[in-house]
């Protein structure tokens, strides 16, 4: 079946097809981590729709970090995340595939490294907890952001990319990986 994508995140036209927002942090990028990182999500057949390195301003980073973000975790943790994001280039990139914004949270993992299982992306590259994070006031570097929400997928994407910067096409495996 063709589908012909005009939304953002796919919801209108089939429900179980969404598109999420993944950013690869600066201490990604800084450990070298980009292809190891990247190569997971082509491995379970999702489909890259948009990619591209950016250096962040703080005012997208901000767009970001929302303040929503300050309402959960206090103002500080957005201050510090703010900081980290715009510290240096970050890769971002849009993932499509079945109930992608689900699956792309299980493949990153809980948000501090301490917690998350082994077999994730953040259990399996870093490891600190909140409390040494907190004790050395730093932002926790858990390498990725992936969207946590479908409702949050649409305007998060949109921070990072012009409808023109994310592509319609069919790449051969996604016959078998996504049907
Ligand atoms: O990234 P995720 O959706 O798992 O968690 P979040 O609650 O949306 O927080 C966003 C980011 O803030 C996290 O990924 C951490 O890098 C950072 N954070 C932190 O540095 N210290 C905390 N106590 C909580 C979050
Ligand atoms: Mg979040």
């Amino acid at each position: 079946m063709v589908w012909f994508y005009n939304s953002i995140t796919m919801t209108d036209k089939c429900e179980t097809l969404q598109r999420t927002l993944v950013l690869l942090k600066p201490d990604a990028i800084q450990r070298g981590l980009i292809g190891e990182i990247i190569q997971r999500f082509e491995k379970v057949g999702l489909k890259i729709v948009g990619l591209k390195m950016v250096w962040p301003t703080k005012e997208t980073a901000m767009g970001h970090y929302t303040e929503d973000l300050a309402q959960r975790r206090g103002e500080r943790v957005r201050e510090l995340m703010v900081e980290m994001l715009s510290s240096g280039p970050i890769v971002a990139m849009v993932l499509e595939g079945v109930e992608a914004v689900e699956l792309v949270r299980k493949m990153v993992g809980s948000t501090e490294p301490k917690s998350a299982a082994p077999g994730t992306i953040r259990g399996d590259y870093s490891h600190v907890s909140f409390k040494h994070a907190d004790s050395k006031e730093v932002g926790i570097y858990n390498l990725i952001h992936a969207s946590g929400e479908v409702e949050e997928a649409g305007p998060e994407i949109k921070v990072w990319f012009n409808d023109d910067e994310l592509h319609d096409f069919d790449p051969k495996y996604c016959d078998y990986t996504i049907v």
